[in-house]
This record gives C-alpha cells, sequence and structure tokens, in this order.
C-alpha cells in the first residue's frame, strides 16, 4: 500500500489527563506514528496537564517509557524519539482551581492562525470545570477545538449538562466527540465498500438482507478499571456509543457528500428510527449478564464481582439486544447486537445475512445451500469475507461449498495498520468532523438506550451469570434462536 501522508501545519494539542492511562497507552502512541510518517511538523507542541507534580523533563521520560512499551521497539529511530520528546512540555493544573491557567494561556501565544486542540482524556465530572476556565482565562481562539472521551453523560438529561457545559466554551464545529470505533481502518472500508461500489447497494435492503449481526466480543475483563465500569456497564460503555454508530453505518442513508454535515444527518435519522425498546418489550428484545469466574486467554479468572472492591455488582458486562430499524429499507430486518467482556474471543464484526435462495435447483446430495454472508472484521485480523456457494473442483457430480471470497487487509496491504486514534487526532488538527459524533446524535443515541435501561432497573432481577471464556449467558443464544437464526460464529469462521 502507499498510503498518501499528508503534513500538517503546526499545531497545538493541549491534552488534559496528560498522565492518565488514555495519554500514556493511545494518544502520545498516535502522535508519535504520525511523527514518524512525517505528518507532524517539528515546531509543533504537544502541553500535557494534569494534577500531578511535575517537571517537562519527569514528563518526557515517562512519555519515553510509554512509547517503548506501547510502540513495537523497532518504530522508529532515536532521532525521531528525540524530536518527538522535545515537541512535550507539561504543567500542572487543577481544574477545579484558577491558578496556572494564565501561564498557560502564555505559553501558548496569543496565535489565532495556529490550530489549538485541546483533548479532554478525563472524566465528564471534570468537563465543566475545564471548559470554563479555558474560556475564562482566554485559551479559545478562533482556530481552537475540544475533544471529548466517551462516556458523553451517562444518560440524555446528564449528556445535555455534559454538552451544554462544553457549549458555553466552543462552538458545535469546535467539538469533536470522539468514538473510535469510527476511526477503525474497516469502519471506513464499510462506506467505501457501500459508496464506492455497485455491487452491494441494490441489494441492501428488506428485500435481499435478511438480518445483521454485529458483535464486539473482549476478553479482557475490567481489571483496574472496576469503579468506573461498576457505575456504566455494557450498555452504556459500549452499546450506547460503539455499537450504535456501526448500526447507523450499516443502515444509514448514502449521504449526498462524504462530508461531516451529510454523514451525521444521515446517521441520526437512523437512530431516530430506532424502534423503541422499553418496558413493555424488554423481555424478549434484551438480554443482560455478568461473568462469573472461568478461563479466559489461557489461564484462570476470577469473577466481575471478585474484582470489586465491594465485591457485589448488578451491573452487566454483557448485552446483546435485537433492534430494528423502522423505515422503507430496514422494517422488519433484525440487527441483533451483542457485546461482553470475558469472553470467547477477542472480536469484533459486522455480518450481513443476505436471504436464502427462493428455489434450489440441485439435487439434496449437492450440499447445503448457505445463506451468503459479507463479513466486516474490524479487529483481530482487519478484512472483509464475502460467503458465497461455489461448485467443489473436481469430477463427482455437483458438489456445492461454502467458501469465503477473502480480502484480508493485512495481507493484501503490507503496512502497518494504523491506530484509530492516529487517523482521528489528525482529523481535529484538520478540522474534519466526519467521523465524530454532532451533540444531537449523542443526545438520540440516549433517548433509544434510556428506556432499556429504565425496564431494567424497575425489573430489579441480576443479570444472569456466564461463564469467563463463554460466549456469554445461554439467553444470547436464545435471543437468535428463537428467530430459527444462530450467531455468526457457530457456524462459520
Ligand atoms: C472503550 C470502552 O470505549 O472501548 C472499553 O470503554 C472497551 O470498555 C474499549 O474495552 C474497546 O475498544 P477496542 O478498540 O479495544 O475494541
Amino acid at each position: 500500500m502507499t498510503y498518501r501522508v499528508i503534513p500538517v501545519e503546526p499545531f497545538d494539542y493541549v491534552v488534559f489527563g496528560g498522565t492518565g492511562d488514555l495519554a500514556r497507552r493511545k494518544l502520545l502512541p498516535a502522535l508519535y506514528h504520525r511523527m514518524l510518517d512525517g505528518q507532524i511538523p517539528e515546531e509543533s507542541r504537544i502541553v500535557a496537564v494534569s494534577r500531578r507534580k511535575m517537571t517537562d523533563d519527569e514528563y518526557r521520560a515517562m512519555t519515553e517509557e510509554a512509547l517503548r512499551e506501547f510502540v513495537q521497539p523497532d518504530a522508529g529511530s532515536a532521532e525521531v524519539m528525540q524530536k518527538f520528546l522535545q515537541m512535550l512540555s507539561y504543567r500542572s493544573l487543577d481544574a477545579k482551581a484558577d491558578e496556572g491557567w494564565d501561564e498557560l494561556c502564555n505559553e501558548l501565544g496569543d496565535s489565532n492562525e495556529r490550530v489549538r486542540a485541546f483533548y479532554l482524556a478525563v472524566g465528564p465530572d471534570l468537563f465543566d470545570d475545564i471548559c470554563r476556565r479555558l474560556g475564562r482565562h482566554c485559551l479559545v481562539t478562533e482556530n481552537s477545538r475540544v475533544v471529548i472521551e466517551k462516556p458523553v453523560g451517562r444518560d440524555l438529561a446528564s449528556a445535555r449538562e455534559v454538552n451544554d457545559a462544553v457549549a458555553t466554551a466552543f462552538s458545535e464545529s469546535q467539538i469533536f466527540r470522539i468514538d473510535h470505533y469510527l476511526g477503525k481502518e474497516t469502519v471506513q472500508n464499510l462506506m467505501a465498500l457501500r459508496f464506492a461500489n455497485t455491487l452491494f447497494e441494490p441489494l441492501w435492503n428488506s428485500a435481499h438482507i435478511d438480518h445483521v449481526q454485529i458483535t464486539v466480543a473482549e476478553t479482557l475483563g475490567v481489571g483496574s478499571r472496576g469503579e468506573y465500569y461498576d457505575t456504566s456497564g455494557a450498555l452504556r460503555d459500549m452499546m450506547q456509543n460503539h455499537l450504535t454508530q456501526l448500526l447507523c453505518l450499516v443502515a444509514m442513508e448514502p449521504p449526498d457528500v462524504f462530508d461531516a454535515n451529510s454523514v451525521r444527518d444521515e446517521k441520526l435519522k437512523v437512530i431516530r428510527a430506532l424502534k423503541p425498546i422499553d418496558e413493555d418489550n424488554y423481555e424478549r428484545l434484551t438480554v443482560r449478564g455478568q461473568y462469573r469466574a472461568g478461563a479466559s486467554d489461557g489461564g484462570a479468572v476470577p469473577g466481575y464481582v471478585e474484582e470489586l472492591a465491594s465485591g457485589k455488582s448488578r451491573t452487566e458486562t454483557f448485552v446483546a439486544l435485537k433492534a430494528e430499524v423502522a423505515n422503507w429499507r430496514w422494517a422488519g430486518v433484525p440487527f441483533y447486537l451483542r457485546t461482553g467482556k470475558r469472553l470467547a474471543e477477542r472480536v469484533s464484526e459486522i455480518v450481513i445475512t443476505f436471504r436464502a435462495i427462493p428455489h434450489s435447483i440441485f439435487p439434496r446430495d449437492s450440499g447445503v445451500i448457505s445463506q451468503n454472508r459479507l463479513v466486516l472484521r474490524l479487529q483481530p485480523d482487519e478484512g472483509v469475507k464475502q460467503w458465497i456457494m461455489i461448485k467443489d473442483p473436481g469430477p463427482g457430480g455437483m458438489r456445492l461449498n461454502y467458501v469465503p471470497l477473502d480480502m484480508s487487509f493485512a495481507e493484501s496491504f503490507e503496512e502497518r495498520y494504523p491506530d484509530a486514534y492516529e487517523r482521528l487526532l489528525l482529523d481535529v488538527i484538520r478540522g474534519n468532523q466526519t467521523l465524530f459524533m454532532r451533540r444531537d446524535e449523542v443526545e438520540a443515541a440516549w433517548a433509544w438506550i434510556d428506556p432499556i435501561r429504565e425496564a431494567w432497573d424497575k425489573d430489579g432481577s441480576a443479570p444472569a451469570a456466564y461463564t469467563a471464556g463463554t460466549w456469554g449467558p445461554s439467553a444470547a443464544i436464545a435471543l437468535i434462536e428463537r428467530d430459527g437464526r444462530t450467531w455468526h460464529e457457530d457456524t462459520i469462521r
């Protein structure tokens, strides 16, 4: 692959939460990789902000250690590493106090042209304080942007509060609500497949598609994130954002052009067309689970509650839903969505299953004719497989076989696969909001999710237990099998 690297103008990235996990594991490695590829000019600056007291040199040492841990060992030269480290500086600031902000302002200078991006890699409870202080201390220039990490709220009401708080200092065109799933290569490829080919779009509707499955399965448990996770659960942590966004990209109408507002307008229409799931139908359409001790990644692992300090919880670590987009294109086509921690495999994929053939002309002993499937694998082993029926080669009569037309990106394109954050962090600098969520989208997604949560809360029962290292509670299997279908991994992989 000859990928195109278009350098950006020098910029300033101010990372709140600069010593945190996200900065160390994702943001700094992503910027480093972009620098290695020659996309970031060395006059750019990265200012890390956090409450801890630390000197610039101590922060550089911490970053170097993080890069050694999270970037492939042979990535780059000592020279690039030194240049990258020299771009970094550190500032200790308390989001809830006024000291130090004017100094940050002086450090950044008063250039209106230079792009200035504030990345809020902190809990949403600090968004309000930070944005108000950025505004009050004149840090927000015409060319400033702010990036906010999920969760944007924990329900519709709190999402509105978060959005209002951020809007005190930034206009909507300056706000980048990140959903890193949109930066994944296969997700963008879904748009290329749909809208840069004539092959799929005529079939992309209820007349030809039987159902859609979206799975985001993780083998990891919640580990040290228990404190946050236990107040969230899989519905809020994954379903409201990542899976709903994937569903939107599968189901949306072709936008007029591939730009931020056209794409987001179409996604919003999909979210608004989702049939409500509430106390009248949640028992039929939802499943929630919580892992108990089992085996994962080749070893014994504790159950969810054992990982928590409190030792008890009713938070779900698994959720499966049967959703439907109630519009002309999709009415009657089920979208089965599931996500969970400590499942049998780490795999994220979108599976489009086409309708069965109306009539077989082949004798029974030719073999079973399976439905065509288009499988978009987000991770690991990114790629697309189109499962089709063919004749087995050679003599012996007509023997039919189900095989994949396989397009593994890693094999086809030899380059390293960029992490989602690399693309998204630079989109912020370029001012391209296409792969970021607009306020109305986030709020519409909460409006769809909230009644599910309310129905569960009212029900009051505990999530179904599943053993770590399995595919979730048996009720999730029943959810799809009731309709005479199976989850993708049960049949072919
Ligand atoms: C995050 C969730 O948004 O996505 C985590 O908060 C989850 O709980 C993560 O583990 C999954 O991302 P990825 O890119 O590893 O699939």
